[in-house]
């Protein structure tokens, strides 16, 4: 019987590159793992010790069935992270949260009626980007050029008309040449840093599950680093919420300063094969919640 089960989905099998490193630190530690899909009706989650979500990538078309499963869970065994830090986190309204408690957040206005899209495009004279409060892997997610704003208005009408809220940005174009760094924690603790290449640098896409990512190591700078910091200690001090995991995406501001982009607390890729001892790190954090 594994004492851990890492909640993936269909669509993943075989395309998570941190579940085969995680599958063989856990069991280097002494572990019984096994991977499921959180949507299999059959898997006896109960039977576990913990469930770890790990590639529940296809979560986003259907959150409250996700939400609703993890409540499920936690009924039975532990889950991490927790029903409550999914909810709160599967939906980016948490930014301008993080922003009022003062993080240095992405400029954003939020729709949530078709009222508020003329204003919101107004706001910015550049390149916008409009994107779903509920979204993962770039889905959804679409660069506007000044002379498009009209397109830009039509495309953010038809996610409202979906029911779904929407954030607009300004493009943040350093991005194109700095790249996007996540930092990644374990138990609150830093683990290590990645880069990502921008994925609008084209305009727009349109993945499957998820856009397909350049990832490379990289060392965070100490700013990055006290911005990732700051983001942990307000999860932890003004919300309680001590994550197993957290990736905190940073991208470059107009200034060069590090702006979050992104707080993923729920199926974050940790890109664990960055760096030495990631896995191993996962591992024993893990077997720590276990007791
Ligand atoms: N304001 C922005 N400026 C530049 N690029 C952006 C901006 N917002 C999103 N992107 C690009 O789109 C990608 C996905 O957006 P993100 O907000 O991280 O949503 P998610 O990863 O949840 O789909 C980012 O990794 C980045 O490359
Ligand atoms: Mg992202």
């Amino acid at each position: 019987m594994p004492r851990i089960l890492i909640a993936s989905c269909a669509g993943a099998a075989g395309r998570d590159d941190d579940e085969p490193l995680l599958l063989a630190a856990l069991a280097e530690a002494g572990l019984t793992a096994a991977t499921a899909d959180w949507a299999d009706p059959g898997v006896d989650w109960g039977s576990a010790d913990v469930v770890v979500i790990r590639s529940t990538w296809d979560y986003v078309e259907r959150r409250d069935e996700f939400l609703a499963w993890a409540r499920r869970v936690e009924a039975v065994t532990t889950l991490l992270n927790p029903a409550d830090v999914l909810t709160w986190n599967t939906d980016k309204r948490y930014l301008a949260e993080l922003a009022d408690a003062g993080l240095p957040v992405v400029p954003t206005a939020w729709l949530a009626d078709a009222a508020d899209v003329p204003a919101a495009l107004a706001r910015w004279a550049g390149d916008v980007v409009v994107k779903p409060a509920v979204s993962a892997g770039a889905r959804d997610t679409v660069r506007f050029p000044p002379a498009e704003r009209a397109e830009a208005a039509a495309f953010a009408g038809r996610l409202l008309a979906e029911g779904r809220a929407v954030l607009v940005q300004p493009y943040l174009d350093r991005l194109d040449t700095e790249g996007e760094t996540g930092l990644v924690y374990l138990d609150g603790t830093y683990s290590h840093a990645f880069g990502k290449a921008a994925l609008l640098a084209g305009g727009r896409l349109a993945p499957d599950l998820f856009a397909e990512e350049t990832i490379t190591a990289r060392t965070a700078t100490d700013g990055q680093r006290r911005v990732g910091d700051d983001v942990l200690t307000e999860l932890r001090t003004r919300r309680g919420i001590e994550p197993l995991y957290a990736r905190v995406d940073l991208v470059p501001g107009p200034d060069g300063a590090p702006l979050v982009l992104e707080v993923e607390l729920t199926e974050p890729s940790l890109f664990l094969h960055v760096a030495d001892g990631a896995a191993a790190r996962l591992a024993a954090t893990i077997g720590a919640r276990l007791g």
